[in-house]
């Protein structure tokens, strides 16, 4: 039985061949209308979430399957102090897949590890993220035709951003990636992704504070919300927030098949005006975010299928 915890705990190969199974479905999604029927998913959601939850729920829906689950700690019994390998344990009996998000990092990993189901970490604090990356990464092929010789910034809160995290450590194992990490100081890419994961590989990537010295050269963009629940102090939020925006006047200096991503939900990074802009793909992300919810799924559930 198979769990993803990690965006790592899909090889290279595997991630390939889910982003082409993903393909497939969006081609022709009602090919896979009834390839979980009778198979159950639990979503575990013990903080906020639109488009995470929903779309795993629509996912499994697609596939024919039933969706089961709570959407706030607060209405499940980890308000009465239940563990989470306890409430995983009861969730075995019930569901036959799990989507789990928590705010305490490690929390998917330890259930996975009481778990007799699948477990798919929704997010896990500041940590990772991994099917937002598998929606990020299909978005990129298909904008880009390839996962491979590009330059991606990301910018925004990369401290915190565990959408952040997940992608450089997916997107680190294609050829000649190059990343831009542009951030405040006090929201640089934590050390366990700069020394570990890129400066160990040798992986080309630089450190600024400004979009406009950078964005000429990129070939996708991947804004990201400053994470306001994750700060100590709300004058610290206050003074970070606006950082960054977005606009069509910046969008000038960069190249004319640029991709723009966000995993959203978006505050003030990216002005409305560039919503319009063919080169915004992140409303194309969200529709993506459910293919490749149901090709996980079926890998996960070792579904048969064309
Ligand atoms: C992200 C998350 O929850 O980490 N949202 C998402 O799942 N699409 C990004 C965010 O909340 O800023």
């Amino acid at each position: 039985m198979r769990s993803l915890i990690d965006p790592l705990d899909l090889s290279v190969m595997e991630t390939n061949q889910l982003l082409d199974l993903a393909d497939r479905i969006a081609e022709n999604p009602g090919n896979y209308s009834g390839v979980c029927k009778g198979k159950k998913l639990a979503t575990l959601f013990y903080e906020p979430s639109t488009r995470t939850r929903l779309s795993f729920e629509a996912a499994m829906l697609n596939l024919g399957g039933s969706v089961l689950g709570f959407s706030s700690a607060n209405s499940s019994s980890a308000s009465k102090g239940e563990s989470v390998a306890d409430t995983i344990r009861a969730v075995s009996c019930y569901a036959d897949i799990c989507a789990i998000r928590h705010p305490k990092e490690g929390a998917p990993l330890r259930a996975s590890k009481y778990s007799k189901i699948p477990v798919i970490n929704a997010g896990d604090g500041g940590h990772q993220h991994p099917t937002q990356t598998l929606t990020d990464l299909m978005t990129i092929r298909n904008k880009k035709h390839r996962l491979d010789h590009l330059t991606i910034g990301l910018c925004g809160d990369l401290k915190f951003g565990r959408t952040v995290h997940s992608l450089i450590k997916s997107l680190a194992r294609y050829e000649d990636i190059r990343f831009v990490l542009i951030s405040p100081e006090e929201l640089r890419a934590p050390d366990y992704i700069t020394e570990h994961v890129l400066k160990e590989r040798n992986i080309p990537f630089e450190e600024v504070e400004s979009i406009d010295d950078v964005i000429s050269k990129l070939d996708i963009l991947y804004m990201t919300r400053v994470q306001k629940e994750r700060f100590f102090n709300e004058e610290d939020y206050i003074r970070l927030k606006d950082s960054y925006i977005l606009t069509l006047d910046k969008m000038r200096g960069a190249k004319p098949d640029m991709a723009v991503l966000h995993p959203l939900p978006r505050v003030n990074e990216i002005a409305l005006e560039v919503d319009d802009d063919p080169r915004a793909a992140y409303f194309d992300q969200v529709q993506n975010g459910v293919y490749v919810r149901m090709a996980l799924i079926m890998t996960l559930l070792e579904v048969e299928h064309a």
